[in-house]
């Protein structure tokens, strides 16, 4: 007799959802001493893949003869840069894809499956790809400092979750995290803050060291996520003038802001020796983080202090800028060609727009879905992360005084639902690189609740990034969600575990 077809969980608990998966008989079971082996194509992949199926599936994977692995990972025409096909049997699993991001998502699946499944794999056959390029999230390493091993912790789970860019901020009014050569004393004063979490005399200078930063990279290059770095400018820079009072408008004594929100002193637009500066630290970015894309902020910029400015007030004389308004936009259109001249695309915060930076800027949508639809139509490439009930992961998951949270309520569902391409025509939806969850951590001291407050709207946020519109539903979703969860155990992440909304 046939064995009945499961359909239970749908799609074997995996999230994000495959483009096409179907069970097949039985389940594969590694023997001890199983192999992979790979197309040399895919060199790195496997070696990544023996170490991740090796505690996934509590069985040791050893490097396998090419063509002859339990689990093989072959090249194949036509499956696009991250798509792959997957056919996991009961005597051994084949893997395809055409490009190293394909093959590691490839095997990306098959370790959740085993994280869901524990020892064994069901037998089933996945075509994969994604819908989108950009799948990100972001962490503010700013408000509260995290320890490196978390930034990588937080690389691998967003890994597993199939999302490719980490949007790292680096640099806010709290504290400034980058080391730069060219002036330590960014790292002596700004980077020092007292560490809440631990002491409250205990003083650590809460910057990342040169090393730390390129181990974050390889780990990520590793898991094919793209990290972006971000420097702030012109506003949210208080940890900058603490060091560098100078370069504010009205000088004064600043320190690393003990407090959030949006504070009144810039950069001051009319020092020359401020962008002097700025493209110090946009060399040692340059420098520090060869990826094609450095994000330069551009959010939240009072222009009070510039309105009192001589100096700002001679330059916008000098340049033709008619009002305080506009010298925003001069102001983010400098920091954009400086990024231009030393080789880095620049992203920033919806708010360049209205400085009608030039589109090659890649703008990052956070105000709102809107933002994002003008940003497009000024032919800028966009990434939807806007706040309200979508992708800002400091919001409660509830709303209920018993839950973290701050500055609204998003739930699992509400994220869920967030459709990045909502009210675009097709030309604007064709500049939607994609989607981010942004993990702002002014109410989050330690790592566990980030996690609590990421996962599982993380887990959303990536279904959305990841699978077409007309294979998502909430209902299939929230039905898998437990047997993610179970990934998510085994990995020992903390999450919300309350109404979905
Ligand atoms: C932002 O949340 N200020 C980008
Ligand atoms: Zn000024």
């Amino acid at each position: 007799m046939a064995l009945p077809r499961r359909s239970e969980p749908p799609d074997a608990g995996l999230i994000p959802r495959p483009r096409s998966f179907a069970y097949l008989p039985g389940a594969y079971k590694p023997r001890a001493g199983a192999t992979l082996s790979a197309d040399p194509t895919f060199a790195a992949e496997a070696a990544w893949g023996i170490e991740a199926l090796s505690s996934a599936f509590t069985v040791r994977f050893a490097p396998g003869a090419p063509g002859k692995g339990d689990v093989r990972v072959v090249r194949a025409r036509g499956l696009g840069a991250e798509g792959y096909r997957l056919e996991i049997k009961t005597a051994g699993v084949r893997a395809e894809a055409s490009e190293p991001a394909g093959a590691f998502y490839a095997l990306q699946t098959l370790r959740a499956l085993a994280l869901i499944w524990g020892d064994r794999a069901p037998a089933c056959r996945v075509e994969d790809e994604p819908r989108f390029a950009w799948r990100g999230y972001m962490l503010d390493t700013v408000r509260n400092y995290f320890e490196p091993s978390f930034v990588k912790r937080l690389i691998d789970l967003a890994a597993l979750h199939k999302l490719n860019r980490f949007h790292w901020h680096l640099t806010d009014d709290q504290g400034w995290r980058m080391p730069v050569r060219s002036h330590p004393e960014l790292a002596e004063t700004a980077a020092k803050k007292v560490d809440r979490r631990y002491l409250p005399h205990v003083e650590r200078t809460l910057v990342y060291s040169e090393a730390a930063i390129a181990d974050v990279l390889a780990y990520a290059a590793e898991r094919h996520v793209l990290v972006i770095p971000e420097i702030e400018m012109p506003g949210h820079v208080t940890a900058l003038l603490s060091a560098h009072p100078e370069y504010s408008c009205a000088g004064g004594t600043f320190e690393p802001e003990d407090r959030f929100g949006i504070f009144p002193d810039v950069l001051c637009a009319g020092s020359d020796e401020a962008l002097g500066f700025l493209g110090d630290v946009m060399d040692e970015t340059a420098r520090l983080f060869p990826g094609p894309i450095v994000h330069f902020g551009g959010d939240e910029v009072p222009v009070e202090r510039w309105a009192d400015c001589p100096r700002c007030r001679a330059r916008m004389e000098a340049e033709g800028v008619p009002d305080v308004a506009a010298l925003r936009g001069w102001f983010t259109r400098k920091a954009a060609a400086m990024l231009a001249e030393r080789g880095r695309r620049a992203a920033g915060w919806d708010e360049v727009v209205e400085g009608a930076v030039p589109s090659d800027v890649v703008v990052l949508a956070w105000r709102s879905a809107e933002r994002g639809l003008e940003a497009a139509r000024a032919g800028h490439d966009v990434v939807m992360c806007p706040g309200a009930k979508a992708c800002y992961l400091d919001h409660k998951h509830l709303d209920s005084p018993d839950e973290p949270g701050h500055l609204g309520v998003s739930t699992v569902r509400d994220s869920y639902a967030f459709e990045p391409l909502a009210g675009f025509d097709a030309e604007s939806a064709g500049r939607v690189l994609g989607v981010q969850g942004n993990l702002w951590t002014e109410i989050m001291y330690f790592g566990r609740q980030v996690e609590y407050m990421a996962f599982p709207r993380l887990s959303a946020l990536a279904e959305t990034g990841w699978t077409p519109a007309a294979r998502k539903g909430f209902e299939g979703f929230s039905r898998r969600l437990p047997y993610w969860g179970r990934a998510l155990d085994r990995l020992d992440v903390a999450r919300y575990r309350g109404p979905l909304g």
